[in-house]
């Protein structure tokens, strides 16, 4: 099986969370345009989806399901998205398609965080993936800065502005031993609006396909 071909059947694997009259939050990424593709074929059985990237709300509508703001709708029962490196605590590295903020907001709103996943993305420990860090664009060399001295080496994603008009950082070599208290450590800097670990609010679910089927991680 093909890495695609796992992406597809994790995507696939989610739609057995998806309730009738579900508002569903949508991640972004290649894991999740397939989870897309798969909600097309139940749009009947949801009332719409939250979009966390205007790259999702654009494939969404390509299908034609509904789009909501998540004003509109409030908490939702249901949140499917990707991501660049998880463990087996259901904790995560996102950002790699630079969605990181909006994918932890509408990922705090869910009740469930179904997380969809190749096998390549489980590590033992995170770190390996360079760590995405949004950051107001004044903050930059202050942030920066800041990420040596945890460890890191930053480096600015040239050419990239997020749907929040910030730029990321991508910070690599830092020791991700305590993934809950490094994102405390790196929210209080001023300046960052989002770290891309999703440790304090990590996945309730992993869908992990592999060659011999998906393999389902639950939090106890
Ligand atoms: C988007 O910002 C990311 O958090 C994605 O969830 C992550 O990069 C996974 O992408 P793929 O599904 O393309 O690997």
């Amino acid at each position: 099986m093909t890495i695609d071909d796992q992406k597809k059947t994790a995507a696939e694997a989610a739609l057995e969370y998806i309730q009738n009259g579900d508002v569903v939050g949508v991640g972004t990424g290649s894991t999740a345009n397939y989870f897309i593709d798969a909600l097309a074929t139940v749009k009947g059985k949801i009332d719409g989806t939250v979009a966390s990237s205007e790259a999702t709300a654009e494939r969404l509508r390509g299908h034609r399901i509904p789009v909501m703001a998540l004003s509109q709708v409030g908490d939702l029962s249901l949140y499917v998205d990707g991501a660049d490196e998880a463990t087996k605590h259901l904790h995560l590295i996102k950002g790699r398609g630079g969605a990181l903020t909006r994918e932890k907001i509408v990922a705090q709103v869910s009740e469930k965080f179904v997380c969809i996943a190749d096998q390549s993305k489980l590590v033992d420990r995170l770190g390996e993936f360079p760590l995405p860090v949004e950051v107001i664009p004044m903050a930059q060399s202050m942030v920066a800065q800041q990420m040596v001295k945890l460890g890191g080496q930053p480096q600015l994603r040239t050419g990239f502005t997020t749907d929040n008009g910030n730029i990321i950082i991508d910070v690599r070599n830092l020791d991700i031993e305590n993934p809950v208290e490094l994102e405390r450590e790196i929210n209080q800097i001023p300046g960052v609006v989002t770290v891309g670990l999703f440790a304090i609010r990590g996945a309730d679910v992993l869908l992990l396909a592999t060659d011999s089927g998906v393999e389902k991680l639950a939090r106890k």
